[in-house]
């Protein structure tokens, strides 16, 4: 029953995708556990892709992650962490399979629409990154 991080990136925000991408969510049966909409600035976005610093994406990836608001949350439920990556689709939004959100939405491989954490020990750090134990829903 672990719980997971989701990122609304800020082209999903700009684009006014939440509602439509929660949708989902709930559908799926994934349960929001906590969630909030922040402007991360550069030096809290290099920190969190930090295992990406020197690749080529990176410096890119960091501008694009601060062009704007992002809505982050804790999702939970059975199997959360497969659930929403699932949900997601490959990073890559022409690679990612039909009824996915990046698939959907998604408009290049940075401009992915939604980020999730891909492993367990990554979504308790992840959503530690974000979330303070009290701004989470216990599990039930
Ligand atoms: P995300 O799941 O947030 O994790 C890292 C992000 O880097 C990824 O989604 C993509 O949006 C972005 N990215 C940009 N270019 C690449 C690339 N060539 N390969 C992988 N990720 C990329």
């Amino acid at each position: 029953m672990a719980n997971t991080l989701g990122i609304i990136k800020p082209d999903g925000m700009r684009r006014k995708l939440a509602g439509r991408i929660i949708d989902k969510v709930e559908r799926a049966g994934l349960i929001i556990r906590g969630t909030k909409v922040l402007w991360l600035d550069r030096e809290r976005a290099e920190k969190f892709y930090a295992v990406h610093q020197g690749k080529p994406f990176y410096k890119s990836l960091v501008e694009f992650m601060t062009s704007g608001p992002i809505m982050v949350l804790v999702l939970g439920g059975h199997g959360a962490i497969e659930r929403w990556r699932e949900l997601m689709g490959h990073t890559d939004p022409a690679k990612a399979k039909y009824n996915t959100i990046r698939r959907e939405f998604g408009t290049s491989i940075e401009k992915n629409v939604v980020h999730g954490s891909d492993s367990e020990t990554t979504a308790k750090v992840e959503v530690a990154f974000f979330f303070r134990e009290d701004e989470i829903l216990p599990k039930e």
